[in-house]
């Protein structure tokens, strides 16, 4: 990454606003957008496409390596196939978490993720966006909230998709998850050293979206 491109990185767990933060920043920035996640998410349709077991490291590293993935707006393709839907299930959701715990995987995938830095800037959203992959971003956000709230939230957006979701069984997937991504060795989440952490709980998003942007403008990394 050249470091003269304006990186902003939010890092959190799942149900945080992450994304909302992120499109609003890229709405207000012109930045480009960066989803991580989607990529892991990608990685792990794929692997269950060709029926990979997930500790099959060297299957899953040439996978990483070549993966058919593409970004065209908010769609996410898969060998030119369409599987924006297929990718936000839990099920996807949870082989991603457990592939993400692999080096290997993680290594492979760091190239891919770098690229996207480039002019005007970068908006990257993710679990390691700020301590791994753009380690001297000039904006580190960090976003939290309970357990609990995120699983309202994600029932909710469910829901709104018209998918029925048992909150007991979200909340148990979520903290499955949480357990993975906080205590796996290699880039662990955890907020950076010199990120700005947000608790979301009780907070409006729109009030975390102005105040991420008066940092940026603050900051002055919009042209
Ligand atoms: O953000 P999203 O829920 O789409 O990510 C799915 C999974 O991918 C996460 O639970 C996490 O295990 C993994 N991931 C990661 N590092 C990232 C982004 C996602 O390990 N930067």
């Amino acid at each position: 990454m050249s470091s003269s491109i304006p990186v902003v990185t939010i890092d959190g767990p799942s149900g945080v606003g992450k994304g909302t933060l992120a499109q609003f920043l890229v709405q207000k920035t012109g930045f480009h957008l960066l989803d991580s996640g989607a990529i892991y998410r990608a990685l792990a349709f794929g692997a269950v496409q060709d029926g990979i077991a997930l500790d099959d490291i060297a299957k899953l590293v040439a996978l990483a390596n070549a993966l058919p993935v593409e970004f065209i707006g908010t769609d996410i393709l898969y060998n030119k196939e369409d599987i924006t839907a297929q990718v936000r299930t839990e099920e996807i959701a949870g082989v991603a978490s457990t592939i993400a715990v692999i080096p290997e995987v993680r290594a492979a995938l760091l190239a891919r993720q770098k690229a996207f830095a480039t002019e005007p800037g970068l908006i990257a959203d993710g679990r390691d966006m700020g301590t791994v992959v753009f380690s001297t971003a000039k904006i580190k956000v960090y976003l939290t909230a309970s357990a609990e709230i995120r699983a309202q939230r994600r029932v909710k957006q469910l829901k709104s998709q018209g998918v029925s979701a048992n909150i007991d069984q979200i909340t148990r997937d979520i903290e499955m998850r949480d357990e993975r991504d906080l205590n796996r060795k290699t880039a662990p989440l955890k907020p950076a050293d010199d990120a700005i952490v947000i608790d979301t709980s009780y907070l409006d998003i729109d009030a975390v979206c102005q105040k991420v942007l008066s940092l940026v403008k603050e900051q002055a990394l919009m042209a």
